[in-house]
């Protein structure tokens, strides 16, 4: 499916059928979960494949999920970091939101759900021992068919003026900035990469020969470098079919702050 259509289609499921995986599709699965891993290279990032969610939802009932709403489902992927650098964040979810394009193409439904205020003893007792942490995992399977008499509920995005700066952070673009560059679409379609909580904090400076993603954040507030990861996906992604091949080069230390927009990485255009 072409990148924009499967954006503009792809939301969060948050109700499953409860119907198992196929084994085969499961094996299926694994195989692309090891190369992921292959592909990052780091051995800093590893997916794990829970086929027995049971188990895992009901360990995780009333604490997993935003204010303890866990998402129940038949399998679960977790997603374990060897630990909390920037460059292991951004990629673990890269390669996260990889899979569930692939996934979602494979006919599954997805949702991510943090876990990152779990006790670290109970994840322990859930994951047994781990080379690093798990803070998020995917809830995966069939979503309950849709009921075509109650209106779907759908997800705010912001705009793309307000997404986009243009040579400076606070510059909203003008039509032409965007079209004369051939990245009105590549800005329109990306808005509806999820995001943690729908916060949407990603923010693009664009100039003469690069974009820089920004990413927003409140004061005193770690800026979410998970969002980032997701974001630089679908841009590298949406980027291949207008001929934009180039990769996201982290920003060396990615130390640079401004007002609360932290400098995250560039891609050369
Ligand atoms: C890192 C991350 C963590 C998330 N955690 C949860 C969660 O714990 N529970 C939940 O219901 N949704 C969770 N979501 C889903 C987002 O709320 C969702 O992507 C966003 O509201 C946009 O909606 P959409 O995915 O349907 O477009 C998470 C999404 C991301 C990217």
């Amino acid at each position: 499916m072409l990148m924009t259509n499967f954006l503009k289609k792809r939301k969060s499921v948050r109700e499953f059928k409860n119907k198992k995986i196929n084994p085969d599709i499961l094996d299926e699965i694994k195989l692309y979960l090891d190369s992921l891993e292959k592909e990052d290279g780091t051995k800093a990032i590893r997916f794990k494949l829970y086929e027995y969610g049971e188990k895992l939802y009901k360990e995780l009932r009333g604490i997993g999920g935003y204010s303890g709403v866990m998402i129940e489902s038949p399998h679960y992927i977790g997603l374990e970091l060897v630990d909390d650098k920037d460059r292991n964040v951004i990629y673990g979810s890269y390669y996260m939101e990889k899979l569930i394009t692939k996934l979602n193409n494979m006919g599954l439904d997805t949702c991510w759900v943090s876990i990152g205020n779990v006790d670290d003893g109970i994840k322990k007792e859930i994951f047994g021992d781990m080379m690093g942490r798990i803070d998020y995992i995917l809830a995966l399977g069939y979503g309950k068919p849709k009921n075509p008499f109650v209106n779907e509920t759908f997800s705010e995005r912001i705009g793309v003026e307000e997404m986009v700066f243009v040579d400076k952070i606070g510059n909203a673009p003008s039509t032409d900035d965007l079209e004369n560059r051939g990245l009105s679409d590549l800005f329109y379609y990306i808005r509806f990469a999820p995001s943690a909580l729908n916060k949407q904090p990603w923010r693009f400076l664009l100039e003469k020969d690069k974009v820089t993603l920004l990413i927003k954040h409140d004061e005193g507030e770690k800026p979410n470098l998970i969002d980032a990861g997701i974001i630089m996906y679908y841009f590298e992604s949406l980027g291949q079919s207008i001929g934009l091949n180039n990769k996201w080069e982290l920003i060396e230390g990615i130390e640079q702050e401004n007002n609360n927009y932290k400098y995250i990485a560039e891609f050369k255009l």
